[in-house]
């Protein structure tokens, strides 16, 4: 389990390795880093999970990066780092894309959170070379939600 989580306010690009577990374009994070808030987890004093949000409106809040170290995968860190942004957000919508990743939708399906919707082709027409998962390669965005 985490120690504690942290938002970082300065210098948010020492962490663009554990960012890069989540989105693997440095080109997108680059996108959201700037505007998103960014929570850290640390076991000690070791940088083992991330989270970024962003704001969408008064009642949305999108993540648009969550990781955690591989080898600490599987440990409950990922569930605790939404449970975290989710009572920071208490009241609010959560969204989140991401591609047809078995293991990931069912990850967020384990936490509570539901299908929306689709935009199609959105990783072969944003992404500049093929992003390929769990042997699947990403073509379309899904969204999912939850009322938190
Ligand atoms: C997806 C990710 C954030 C999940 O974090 P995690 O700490 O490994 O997950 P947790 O241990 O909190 O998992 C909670 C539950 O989700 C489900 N789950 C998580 N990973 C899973 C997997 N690989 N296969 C099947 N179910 C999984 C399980 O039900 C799990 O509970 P259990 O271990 O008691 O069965 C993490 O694996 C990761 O960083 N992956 C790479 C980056 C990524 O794909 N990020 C998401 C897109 S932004």
């Amino acid at each position: 389990m985490l120690s504690e989580i942290i938002q970082i306010f300065e210098d948010k690009s020492q962490f663009l390795q554990l960012l890069l577990i989540g989105d693997e374009s440095e080109t997108m994070v680059g996108k959201y880093i700037d505007r998103g808030a960014l929570y850290v987890g640390f076991i000690d004093d070791r940088a083992v999970a991330v989270c970024m949000t962003t704001y969408e409106s008064e009642t949305v809040i999108e993540v648009k990066n969550l990781a955690v170290l591989p080898e600490w995968q599987r440990k409950g860190i990922g569930k605790q780092m939404l449970s975290h942004i989710e009572k920071i957000n208490a009241g609010k919508t959560i969204i989140l894309g991401m591609g047809e990743t078995p293991s990931t939708l069912r990850f967020y399906r384990s936490c509570g959170y539901i299908f929306s919707h689709k935009i199609p082709n959105f990783f072969t027409d944003n992404y500049p070379s093929p992003i390929i998962e769990e042997g699947v390669q990403l073509k379309d965005m899904l969204y999912l939600t939850k009322q938190v």
